[in-house]
């Protein structure tokens, strides 16, 4: 085969067969075909696209260019959830303990956060004490005992995807579903999921500006995943604004507590339960999505799930008394202060990823990979987007452990709006299965 004869098959709009997939992805991972040649690909595929099949075979081919994370020992079903990303999306860390709180296994890989969005390993961090480094055996051990683990990511998964992505973010042809498709599904099969809920945000906060595309890669992607023997289903959720209050690692694990003993913000509490009814239902609780859902809510209400979080981060290492006293257990941010609304109305607009990028200059997330976080830092957004400010209210409270600059100040008045009347976004743009 050569790889010439394949960018020109691509190029004309002919789709690639299997072979010739599994052939390229192998012999791109071990470089043999040269990043230009990959690059011409890229673009031949963001331009013509790619069939079912050819879309199954890459992932499937990214999936096994690399190690893949056995949980066979692991009794269960196992439930992944995957989150293209957004700001103050303190979900995983919700769900971790509420869907093991059901008896369904949570064996979860989690990242660290870059730019505007956080990582959930980040926000565990904030507890002191808590261990994301763990042994794949320690890690199963975790899980059959506990029903939930979180730990950083180990072991060389999906090379392909790696070298793949880098390459694509300097080519432009990021924006390509069917290759985003694949690159998210390859992630979570190598990770060791039987089955995979996707939350693809929407909105400014999101990769995916409209709802329309957003439907259209969770489409692909629940179409991958029922291909390849993975039950998948999937969210398309609002990142118009920031999901809950708290943004930054310490402020998002009060914020998790809070949610986790029934009294969170709405808008976190309704996507963990979408999302966690959707996890259970895959995992066998209940005969439809309704009846996961009251188990959840149940153990929202009975302490189940706020005792099954103690648990999970004792087990880790962690301070498990911060499930009671989270403000005395977290770490505290020298400085705060509350920005304040310059009018009188209704907030119209919080725009998502800068906002996101303010949290970020505060030292709440990373410029580059190597930057160092501050754990205590943040924003706490105390109006969203339909609710009523006086002039002169809090519109969000800034805290940091460096002095708080006019810079930061403004960047959130800058991307907040008041106007005379807003409506709140709609949360849950449509629910694929
Ligand atoms: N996130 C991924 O993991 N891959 C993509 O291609 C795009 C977003
Ligand atoms: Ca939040």
């Amino acid at each position: 085969m050569r790889m010439i004869d394949l960018i020109e098959k691509k190029q004309h709009n002919k789709a690639l067969t299997e072979d010739e997939i599994k052939w390229m992805i192998e012999h791109y991972t071990s470089e043999d075909i040269p990043d230009y040649q990959m690059s011409a690909m890229a673009m031949a595929i963001y331009f013509n696209g790619m069939s079912n099949d050819e879309r199954s075979a890459l992932t499937m081919a990214m999936v096994e260019s690399g190690d893949q994370i056995d949980l066979s020992p692991i009794e269960g079903v196992k439930v992944d959830k995957h989150s293209t990303g957004g700001v103050g999306d303190t979900t995983t860390l919700v769900l971790a303990p509420l869907v093991a709180s059901v008896g369904v296994p949570v064996a979860k890989m989690s990242g660290r956060g870059l730019g505007h969005t956080g990582g959930t390993i980040d926000k565990l961090e904030a507890v002191p004490g808590f261990n994301v480094e763990v042994s794949q055996e320690r890690f199963v051990e975790l899980v059959n005992k506990n029903k939930v683990a979180v730990v950083g990511q180990s072991g060389n998964l999906t090379p392909a995807d790696k070298k793949l992505y880098a390459l694509r973010d300097v080519t432009s042809t990021v924006e390509s579903i069917p290759l985003i498709a694949s690159s998210i599904m390859s992630k979570k099969i190598a990770a060791g999921a039987d089955a995979i809920v996707l939350d693809v945000k929407t909105g400014a906060g999101a990769f995916m500006k409209s709802v329309e595309q957003a439907k259209e890669l969770a489409e692909t992607m629940v179409n991958i995943g029922e291909a390849v023997g993975r039950n998948t289903m999937a969210v398309i959720s609002d990142m118009s604004q920031p999901l809950g209050n708290a943004i930054g690692n310490g402020l998002e694990v009060k914020e998790a507590i809070d949610t986790l003993k029934g009294h969170g913000p709405e808008d976190l509490t309704e996507l963990c339960l979408v999302l966690g009814s959707q996890m259970a239902y895959l995992g066998g609780v209940g005969s439809s999505l309704d009846e996961a859902r009251e188990a959840l809510e149940e153990n929202l209400h009975n302490g189940k799930a706020l005792d099954a979080f103690r648990t999970f981060i004792s087990a880790q290492g962690g301070d498990a008394s911060v499930a009671d006293d989270p403000d005395g257990v977290l770490p505290k941010a020298k400085y705060s202060k509350d920005v304040l609304a310059k009018e009188s109305g209704e907030v119209s607009e919080i725009v998502a990823d800068q906002i996101g990028i303010a949290a970020m200059m505060l030292g709440a997330g990373r410029e580059t990979k190597e930057s160092q976080i501050d754990l205590a830092a943040g924003l706490y957004v105390h109006k969203k987007i339909g609710d009523a400010v006086e002039k002169g209210e809090a519109l969000v409270t800034v805290y940091s452990n460096k002095e708080i600059t006019e810079e930061v100040i403004n960047k959130i008045l800058d991307n907040i709006t008041v106007a005379e009347s807003a409506e709140a976004p709609k949360l849950i743009h449509e629910i694929i299965q």
